[in-house]
């Protein structure tokens, strides 16, 4: 059971939405607030740790309702389907796409002959035995002082769910430090080891491929360094590995005991909650790895067997495609009312946009429509010093999505609240806006002249109408924080689903990789290979400054 290949512009779903757009595309929330009775109760779900209130959209009732019967026509149920059962979805690399399976694998699921929920529970096993090491100073170093740094190397995938998620839990945080290198530019990793004392640094080199240049040769470079406090021999004490090339693994010196599977079926984007996450479990303990994984869990069960019109997942899917396709809007905002989720936006940039920037349908043919859009976004309330001005007040339609807890870990309620006045007055603003009216009745109040009023007036209108969706949760917990993972990565399945793309591959990214690898050579070599006169001349000065 593979993944239908269906144009959604051919649908009757679509041509209706057009019809409807057309008609209320001028319309504003506050119309839909006062024309429909009971709009943010039908327009709001709680479930899986979480509380959607979606009201705030440029979208009425009948449009929401056709953008479902656009899900049903495409039949993404049976999309689902596939996606958990283990399907081959990732078509073009035939694999399964089963990242849920690491946080709840049905026992029978098999894949290529293996049992699934075996796999996971055999390397969740490990990990728990690795981390209680480290916890308990049992894992201990060349000079036999326990280990004290973690610190992960990897990129793309095996760095930024793992590094987002111990920032956003830095509240639960166990005695160990936990460092992040993933650029091969030396500046990252050499920065890094200034603080590190060798006798306590573990490093854990996370790469599914194994093959990947930044993390081959950071991972080289700790080698080098720790070389220069021990010997060969010792290394052993400080490297594992995650990946799921163990040959690879091995012939670069980890010792085989010492590695941690990653299996095809787990897209590397996809993978923190597979062994990729150890510096997690090892940041913030076992038992709230698993927490998270019960979180994520959670939005799974959920997004399979909710109704398309109370699935969270879905529900957000079906309103990007809303301002993707029909609204032409071509980015969406991510602003956490919390500074530990200071990282989501930049791992959701990655799981989302190497998922859906696809320009070719399911059926092999380049689409005519908009697929991915561009994700971005900044803690608040510090993005509304920053980039909010063109939000409120630029040319462009912004969907954005605003995150809060309701309450605080730190206890200090002042701050809370200042926060949370924020959180909210945004969401208002973008909705009501401030009329012509209000801001002349507002300047004429603090003694403005009619003269002066007519000349600032219009700088001082706010349109308006600008969409937003209201996450909240109680806490920031690692079971709220996997189900709010979980609950993009269904956005992202669901709108690849819709937009006939194959999400789960990433051919995009292989040129610039060859091409790198090929100026490589060219700085060594006396004649280069063929480029394009700019790039010739760009490499000749840098050839000159190297030599
Ligand atoms: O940049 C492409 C990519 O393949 C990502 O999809 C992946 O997360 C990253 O590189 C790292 O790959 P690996 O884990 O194999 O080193």
């Amino acid at each position: 059971m593979g993944l239908t290949t269906i144009n959604p512009t051919s649908t009757k779903a679509w041509k209706e939405l057009q019809a409807i757009f057309e008609n209320e595309k001028n319309k504003s929330i506050l119309n839909f607030f006062n024309s429909e009775a009971d709009r943010t109760g039908q327009f709001s779900v709680e479930e899986a740790n979480l509380f959607l209130d979606f009201s705030k959209n440029r979208i009425s009732s009948e449009a929401f309702k056709q953008l479902v019967a656009l899900a049903e026509e495409l039949n993404l149920k049976q999309g689902i389907d596939a996606y958990f059962s283990g399907s081959p979805i990732n078509q073009t690399e035939g694999r399964a796409v089963l990242h849920t399976a690491l946080r709840g694998a049905d026992k029978n699921l098999e894949v290529n002959g293996e049992n699934v929920h075996q796999l996971v529970e055999s390397s969740l096993d490990k990990i728990k035995h690795f981390t209680e090491k480290i916890h308990h100073g049992n894992w201990k170093g060349y000079s036999g002082k326990p280990i004290q740094n973690i610190v992960n190397i990897g990129i793309g995938g095996s760095d930024l769910g793992p590094n987002m998620v111990v920032d956003a839990l830095a509240y639960y945080k166990k005695p160990i430090t936990t460092y992040f290198i993933s650029n091969v530019d030396g500046d990252h990793i050499h920065e890094t080891l200034h603080q590190l004392d060798p006798e306590t640094t573990l490093f854990i080199v996370v790469s599914k491929s194994f093959s990947t240049q930044e993390t081959l040769n950071n991972a080289t470079t700790a080698r080098k360094w720790l070389l220069q406090y021990t010997e060969q021999d010792q290394v052993e004490k400080h490297f594992v590995a995650v990946s799921a090339n163990v040959e690879k693994a091995i012939e670069f010196g980890i010792d085989q005991a010492h590695i941690f599977p990653m299996w095809d079926w787990v897209g590397g984007r996809f993978s923190l909650w597979s062994a990729a996450g150890i510096s997690i479990a090892c940041a913030v303990g076992f038992s709230n790895f698993k927490e998270l994984l019960n979180g994520a869990n959670e939005m799974d069960q959920h997004f399979k067997s909710a109704k398309f019109n109370k699935n969270i997942p879905v529900i957000l899917a079906l309103l990007g495609v809303w301002y993707g396709n029909f609204y032409k809007a071509e980015s969406e905002a991510i602003i956490p009312y919390s500074q530990y989720l200071q990282k989501l936006a930049s791992y959701l940039q990655q799981a989302s946009m190497e998922s859906n920037g696809k320009s070719v349908g399911r059926n092999g043919n380049p689409v005519d429509y908009q697929t991915g859009a561009i994700v971005w976004g900044e803690p608040g309330t510090n993005s509304q010093h920053a980039f909010f001005q063109l939000m409120h007040q630029g040319t462009q339609l912004i969907p954005a999505d605003f995150i809060g807890f309701l309450k605080p870990l730190h206890g200090d309620q002042h701050h809370q609240d200042l926060l949370m006045s924020n959180f909210f007055a945004q969401t208002e603003a973008f909705l009501k806006g401030k009329t012509a009216n209000e801001v002349e009745t507002e300047l004429k109040s603090q003694g403005m002249s009619a003269e002066e009023i007519e000349k600032l007036l219009p700088f001082k209108i706010f349109e308006g109408n600008r969409p937003t969706n209201t996450l909240l949760a109680e806490k920031l917990t690692p079971k709220t924080l996997g189900s709010l993972i979980a609950m993009y990565e269904h956005k992202i399945f669901v709108q690849g689903f819709i937009w006939n793309v194959f999400s789960y591959d990433q051919w995009g990214v292989e040129l610039g990789k060859q091409l790198a690898n090929h100026i490589l050579n060219d700085f060594s070599a006396n004649k280069m290979q063929d480029h394009d006169p700019s790039t010739q001349q760009l490499i000749n000065k840098y050839k000159k400054a190297r030599s």
